[in-house]
């Protein structure tokens, strides 16, 4: 299968993440994924903006490529996952969405399995205040911000390794794991999120240490 898009760092597939030939590219030693929330209240807009239903199935998948996975799952979706070895904490209080109990949610879950090659020094991030549509990324409707995003890449990986993103979207676990020294392999389903991922991929460039 012929890359959307590649460069030293980034590859990414327009295609179904179960199509992807994840294995042609070595060793994988982490997965860092963002799949569509589809149950409650949380996963109206993305239905709305036309992902299919997704189950967890790819989790199966991932576990043939590597233990080390870390899936930001949404609050209605975490049920829907084997218990993990930790959980972070992403708190967003500048952009709360509705909670089932009438209130507001200002947090979202990420699920950690099994041992990252990084450290979380704390296990929790803020973000405030969360204003990151500015670049290309604003024509996908639920990007990803790239300061909790490589907070994340770092924690599950160390220079030099190999990530996997079954749902790239805009492309956000590509550009930071390129800022960051990592290598990235993505798929994404629909061919102009692919667009948009590879356009801020082909934009950014690596960040060497100090
Ligand atoms: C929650 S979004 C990911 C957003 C991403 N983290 C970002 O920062 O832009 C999930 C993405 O998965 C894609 N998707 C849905 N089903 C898929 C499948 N079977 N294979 C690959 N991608 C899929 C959707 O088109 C959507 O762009």
């Amino acid at each position: 299968m012929t890359p959307y898009y590649q460069d030293e760092w980034v590859t990414i597939y327009h295609a179904d993440y179960r199509d992807t030939p994840w294995l042609n590219h070595g060793p994988i030693d982490c997965v860092v994924t963002d799949p569509p929330y589809t149950s409650g209240d949380i996963g109206k807009r993305h239905i709305k903006a036309g992902f299919e239903m997704v189950d967890v199935a790819w989790f199966n998948l991932a576990l043939t490529l590597t233990a080390n996975i870390a899936v930001s799952p949404g609050i209605a979706n975490l049920w829907s996952y084997p218990p993990a070895r930790w959980v972070l904490c992403w708190y967003k209080p500048g952009a709360p969405s509705f909670n089932k109990l009438g209130g507001y949610n200002a947090w979202e879950p990420i699920l950690i399995y099994g041992k990252p090659a990084g450290r979380f020094g704390q296990d929790t991030i803020e973000q405030v205040p969360l204003n990151f549509k500015r670049g290309p990324e604003k024509h996908h409707p639920c990007p990803k911000p790239m300061k909790v995003w490589s907070w994340l890449i770092e924690g599950m990986s160390g220079p030099g390794s190999t990530i996997v993103d079954f749902f790239a979207g805009s492309g956000t676990t590509g550009i930071c794991a390129k800022k960051l020294g990592r290598k990235a392999i993505l798929s994404e389903i629909k061919e102009e999120y692919c667009e948009i991922a590879a356009n801020r991929c082909s934009q950014s460039v690596m960040r060497f240490a100090p």
